[in-house]
């Protein structure tokens, strides 16, 4: 171990990160398709939850599957790791897109950060408020309380190119009716996707590759802060305000330590020290393509990034004997 490694994130454990996202996304993967949601999530959960006990950290799950009472693997203050390295704190989505996973469609993936202590935003399991753009920007070009089109000409302006020329990702849901009209109304083109807003964050940081250039609108929040460390490891801006739905879920916030539940929280608040993020592909996608099995041998490809360096390595792996590995 390097001597980072006795105090932060260890520039070794990019690759044992990297094998707890491909071992989630091997057994998902093997669910693709059945209209399954719950089996594929629980699938992709203990694979990552087995995966995790091999590495050499004091790992606490600070955003995961639920409160300890509703979880019963990857739940919130859960330790992981072999009990040995340094401290680190964890954030989970084995399945980011159970739903599209089930249908077998694009862009399903297995996700993973880890941030030296308290590197992580604790974000309660609600909705967030959010918008990212790629790299490249003056700070606070964009802006959350700012209208969509103030956002859309302020981009366009930033870039040089007319307003038509931008497109903006957005989930599609009927709660973001206005949202996607006010960004048509500017003049700019919207994607819509049905799931899957870690990697719509993840696509602004490309847009000549995914043709996406800002993403708007309510997702989750557990998603925002795993997005936000994509975004410290390969730049980009991201801003998001929680969205309580009632005073349980406000309560909730104030409990895991949200004391304003009106702050706006920006990239640094939520990815506020050195994190690696991992995603591996369960169904193929723009980011990343999905598991291929042959016979028992998986392919499986993987982005895993580290903040502290800022390198991207794409690792495609060939995973022999998955069945009695990961029992897939
Ligand atoms: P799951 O994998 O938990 O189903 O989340 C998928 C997702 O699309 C996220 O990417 C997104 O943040 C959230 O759901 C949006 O929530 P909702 O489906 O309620 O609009």
């Amino acid at each position: 171990m390097t001597d980072e490694g006795k105090t932060g994130l260890d520039r070794t454990l990019v690759l044992e990160v990297t094998r707890v996202t491909e071992a989630a996304a091997i057994a998902a993967a093997r669910l693709r398709g059945r209209g399954a949601e719950k089996a594929a999530d629980k699938a992709a959960v203990d694979a990552m939850r087995r995966e995790l006990s091999n590495l050499p950290i004091r790992g606490t799950v600070v955003i995961g599957e639920g409160e300890m009472d509703e979880a019963p693997m990857l739940y919130i203050g859960e330790k992981v790791g072999s009990g040995e390295g340094p401290e680190v704190d964890i954030a989970v989505d084995p399945l980011e897109g159970t739903t599209i996973c089930a249908k077998a469609m694009p862009n399903a993936l297995a996700v993973l950060a880890m941030s030296e202590r308290g590197g992580l935003l604790h974000a309660p399991d609600m909705y967030m408020n959010k918008i990212a753009i790629g790299p490249g920007y003056a700070p606070g070009i964009v802006d959350l309380d700012a209208s969509a089109a103030d956002n859309i000409n302020a981009l366009a302006k930033a870039k040089g190119v007319p307003v038509s020329s931008i497109t903006a990702c957005i989930l599609d849901r009927p709660r973001h009716a206005e949202l996607i009209a006010a960004v048509r109304a500017a003049g700019a083109g919207v994607q819509l996707i049905p799931d899957g807003d870690i990697a719509g964050v993840i696509w602004t940081t490309d847009p000549e590759e995914t043709g996406i250039d800002i993403y708007l609108g309510s997702g989750g929040a557990p998603e925002g802060v795993l997005a936000a460390a994509a975004l410290r490891c390969i730049g980009g801006q991201i801003q998001g305000r929680l969205l309580p739905a009632n005073d349980e879920e406000r309560a909730r916030a104030a409990a895991m330590g949200i004391s304003d539940i009106n702050r706006k929280f920006m990239l640094e608040d939520m990815a506020s020290a050195d994190v690696i993020f991992s995603a591996a592909g369960v169904t193929g996608g723009s980011l990343l393509d999905g598991v291929r099995f042959r016979g028992d041998t998986a392919e499986v490809d993987s982005v895993t990034m580290r903040s502290k360096t800022g390198t991207v390595r794409r690792i495609k792996s060939v995973v022999r004997n998955v069945a009695s590995r990961y029992g897939v």
